[in-house]
């Protein structure tokens, strides 16, 4: 066809238009900087659309200088164009560790991803998210790049959404939920590592070329061994108040991966998300896969600083009525263990109610009749009332906490079961086994195949029925106590999916419970720590650290937690563990939400005055506690003594907690021990709490220190070999 000279005049000024729109939007787009109060992550489209990571670290006031980051880097040769990629595909030019390595339907490994665009929009006051598109030129292939930031806290959240239109299934051998790129001259880890009653237990060391992994295949209880927060300091180990640190974890309860790799231009690459051991996943055309959120913050002030933003956040944003109360109680777990009835019980609600606190926590040992549930061999998985024990049931035992002013709340472990139960002989097809395989537990213990739908509907159908029959239970203590061996589900056809769709269907039991019970408070506890993390926090109120509550132990494992989590989402009891005179166990369990576990009417007379008292105290202070700022004063790895305080927001009111945890001679606090979070100009009086019966404060609750004096040049508790636990209320002077 022929066209007239000026209809070709007009199509060569649109060509020329939209060549200049396409460049201008292009250049418009070209730096995507997320940045928060102090912080920003920047990305850049580079030439041919590949999306990199240009700068991560303290924000610039001018947005157009991030541009110049990489020219003023003298690095080696990058020889792939994608060492600082914001989502590293596997199998064309990378030679790196990917975050995304897939088989496409034609048998194809390989991948390729360009940016086609991307949103930025305000979700909430302070919340913004952004979303990249990336696809790959050759196949129809998809992932959405997701941050949230939360512009207060210096939090992002990161997650992908993969997805394809290919014809067939298309194969993801490795699916990370974020990647990012830090420029340094050293990188310093700080991990950590446990056992039962070990946990958070850290190391801190240089990262040298190559990866290093930190990982869980446990399937559940994912973090006996290691949990997935960590934190990186850049150039040298950051110190409480000193140094630039990044802190990452991923909100994920089941396997998880982090490789950390420092690669031939010194440069870091943090990759992070779900464990792909035994896990590629088959993603139909159509079907999005959503990865778990990986969580990091940054601070250039220190290891607390980023501390406090992550507390922040979580009590703000994700654990569940994080700004809001919590019950005390009373447990009967290490008073009783599996030996009781409703006389013992009784006796026991009556104790809770004298001892003060809020609520009675009946732990395991009350369900199970034909395998009765007398000791962890037998009887997990029937979850009706032991007729024995208690023939008149729960709903009894409610209505008896009611008379007597309190609360009642449960124990259950309703993802396991014991081979010895009814559960099992019922439904063997539930549990989480080999059949060719010989079984094989852990404490006595299968796990039940969450993958299937109709173990989910038992699983909530255990925590409904609870509720329904007892509408005034007050508490949930949700317990997990094994890990998974031979992973294999009856249900799945695919069991490379098995240890994703575990997680799916504990994640719809959990969300359909708090679609109908919105609030009311759960514990997460997995045979002590083995599941804290933010994935399952937002469904929990809060966690249980460990079972040792050694109260010398908890100080150090209490302090670890404390990097990531909010003292208020930190249940902590009193209980017969360790050598301490119970004012410094309950001092020590004070630091977070307080509890008792111990045989209240075999205390001798002043210690159970001195904890009425304590109680009476704590419900005085909890606030500052919950809601305050934590900061650590004295480090217990570091020092003979450790000191934590927590201050209000308005800096009117605070606590100091303070332990003698070197038991050699003359050990005490020597010298002042130096204050922080208070106002310089106002004036603070501070006076000893928690004293024992017939015992008297050394510090003279008179005298008037300025914030400033408290800060600079410190306060003394007097801690020694005679007064190992000392707790000091902090308060304005107006
Ligand atoms: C786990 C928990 C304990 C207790 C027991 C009960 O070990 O961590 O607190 O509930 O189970 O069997």
């Amino acid at each position: 066809m022929k066209i007239p000279p000026p209809i070709k005049s007009m199509v060569a000024m649109f060509a020329l238009l939209w060549v200049y729109l396409q460049t201008s939007v292009l250049k418009a787009q070209a730096v995507i900087a997320i940045e928060t109060q102090n912080n920003a992550l920047v990305l850049e489209v580079e030439k041919d659309k590949d999306l990199g990571i240009i700068y991560f670290g303290k924000k610039l006031a001018r947005v157009d200088e991030y541009q110049l980051v990489p020219k003023v880097f003298k690095q080696p040769e990058d020889y792939t164009g994608l060492l600082n990629s914001a989502y590293t595909p596997s199998g064309s030019r990378n030679l790196m560790e990917p975050a995304l390595s897939v088989t496409h339907a034609d048998g194809n490994n390989s991948l390729d991803l360009r940016y086609v665009d991307h949103k930025q929009s305000n979700v909430a006051d302070g919340v913004s998210l952004l979303s990249i598109t990336l696809k790959d030129p050759v196949y129809d292939f998809e992932v959405m790049l997701f941050y949230k930031s939360y512009f207060k806290q210096d939090v992002v959240e990161q997650w992908s959404v993969i997805k394809h239109r290919e014809k067939g299934e298309v194969i993801l051998q490795k699916y990370a939920s974020a990647n990012l790129h830090l420029k340094a001259g050293s990188y310093w880890l700080n991990q950590y590592h446990g056992d039962w009653a070990k946990e958070m237990q850290p190391e801190e060391a240089k990262l040298t070329h190559g990866i290093k992994t930190l990982d869980s295949k446990l399937g559940t209880r994912a973090n006996l061994f290691q949990p997935s927060v960590f934190m990186i300091s850049l150039d040298k180990p950051a110190t409480e108040d000193e140094g630039s640190v990044l802190y990452g974890a991923l909100q994920y309860s089941g396997n998880f991966k982090i490789d950390l790799e420092v690669d031939l231009q010194d440069n870091l690459r943090i990759i992070g998300g779900i464990n792909n051991y035994a896990s590629s996943y088959s993603l139909k055309p159509g079907e999005e896969f959503i990865t778990p959120a990986f969580l990091y913050t940054f601070s250039d002030k220190g290891k607390g600083d980023a501390s406090r933003k992550l507390q922040s956040w979580a009590r703000n944003y994700k654990l569940l009525d994080g700004n809001g109360n919590r019950l005390t109680l009373l447990n009967n777990w290490e008073a009783t263990y599996f030996d009781f009835n409703e006389n013992k019980l009784a006796e026991l609600l009556k104790d809770t109610k004298k001892l003060g606190v809020d609520m009675f926590l009946l732990d395991d040992g009350w369900f199970a009749n034909k395998y009765p549930r007398n000791d962890d061999r037998a009887g997990l998985g029937d979850w009706q009332e032991n007729k024995q024990k208690l023939p008149n049931g729960i709903a009894s035992l409610v209505k008896e906490a009611e008379a007597n002013g309190v609360k009642f709340g449960i124990w259950i472990e309703p993802e396991m079961v014991n081979p010895k139960s009814e559960l099992y002989e019922k439904h063997p097809d539930w549990v989480v086994k080999q059949a060719k395989r010989d079984e094989y537990y852990f404490r006595n213990q299968l796990v039940l195949d969450l993958a299937n739908p109709k173990v989910q509907n038992f699983v909530y159908g255990v925590v409904d029925d609870l509720f329904t029959k007892n509408p005034d239970l007050a508490y949930i203590k949700w317990d997990c106590n094994a890990v998974i061996y031979n992973a294999h589900s009856a249900y799945l056809k695919n069991q490379s999916h098995f240890y994703i769709e575990y997680m799916r269907g504990l994640n719809n039991v959990l969300k359909k419970i708090r679609a109908k019970y919105p609030k009311v408070p759960m514990m997460l506890c997995s045979g002590g720590g083995g599941r804290v993390d933010y994935g399952a926090l937002q469904y929990f109120t809060e966690y249980w650290p460990s079972d040792n509550t050694d109260p010398l132990e908890r100080i150090f494992i209490q302090w670890e937690y404390s990097y990531f989590y909010p003292a208020i989402a930190s249940s902590n009891h009193v209980t017969d563990w360790g050598k301490q005179p119970i004012k410094f166990r309950t001092d020590v369990a004070m630091m977070g939400k307080l509890g008792f576990d111990i045989v209240v009417s075999k205390l001798p007379e002043n210690d159970l005055k001195f904890c009425q008292e304590a109680i009476k105290t704590y419900n005085d202070f909890k606030d500052v506690i919950w809601h305050g700022d934590q900061y650590r004063l004295s480090n217990p790895r570091e020092n003979s003594v450790a000191s934590i305080l927590y201050v209000d927001e308005e800096k009117t009111s605070g606590v100091m907690f303070n332990y003698l945890v070197n038991n050699r001679y003359g050990e005490s606090t020597k010298n002042p021990i130096k204050l922080k979070g208070l106002d310089p100009a106002r004036k603070y009086k501070l006076r000893e709490v928690n004293l024992y019966p017939g015992t008297s404060s050394w510090i003279d609750s008179n005298r008037v220190y300025s914030g400033e004096f408290l800060m600079k040049v410190g306060f003394n508790p007097e801690v020694t070999s005679g007064r190992t636990s000392v707790v000091v209320h902090i308060e304005e002077v107006k």
